[in-house]
């Protein structure tokens, strides 16, 4: 990721000039993000220009989560251990600032990196997406993300795959 940071929301970010299209992500990010960190909802990391570092040209959120066995693919189901409720990661939200389009790769590599750091200390077998839309739906496919059949809307990419990339 030459010439950008991918950090931890802080004060010296600008949450109100941010603008993805989609307000209900400008007003979380404006309004709410901040106590979503305070209050361990979740965990809210942006992507900045290291020339300038206050200018928030996306962000993504991550908390824990689980998967119930029984919403998985049956292939997905013959490499996982029989527990009911399978350990994840969701990507809540992920969304690019419409002055900066090309950077929603690098935002879902570094939240993928991120979850497989995390899930070497404490396991997740799954990444799990919220994809909001057909064409959020598109994006995270194109990645390799495979909606829940019974959930369309809730997509998932196995732990282990990611840490093969
Ligand atoms: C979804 C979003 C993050 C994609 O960001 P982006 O910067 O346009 O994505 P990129 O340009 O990095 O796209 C990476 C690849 O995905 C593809 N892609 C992006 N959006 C796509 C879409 N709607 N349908 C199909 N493919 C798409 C791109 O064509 C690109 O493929 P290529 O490298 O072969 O050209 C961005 O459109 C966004 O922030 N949307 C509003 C918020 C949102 O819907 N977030 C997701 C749910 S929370």
């Amino acid at each position: 990721m030459i010439g950008y940071i991918c950090e931890p929301l802080g004060n010296q970010h600008d949450r109100t000039h941010f603008d993805c299209g989609v307000s209900v992500l400008n007003d979380y990010l404006a309004k709410y993000a901040k106590q979503d960190v305070k209050r361990k909802a979740s965990a809210v990391f942006v992507l900045v220009n290291r020339d300038d570092p206050k200018r928030i040209l996306g962000f993504y959120t991550l908390c824990a989560t689980s998967v119930e066995l029984s919403e998985l693919p049956e292939e997905v189901i013959r490499k996982l251990p029989r527990y009911p409720e399978i350990p994840a990661i969701l990507i809540g939200r992920l969304a690019r600032d419409m002055n900066s389009p090309g950077v929603g790769q690098l935002l879902l590599a570094d939240a993928i990196a991120r979850c497989v750091r995390v899930a070497s200390e404490i396991a997740a077998s799954m990444i799990v997406v919220d994809s909001k839309g057909d064409a959020a739906t598109r994006f995270y496919a194109k990645f390799g993300f495979i909606s829940l059949p019974k959930l369309t809307d809730r997509m998932f990419f196995p732990m282990q795959t990611a840490e093969k990339l």
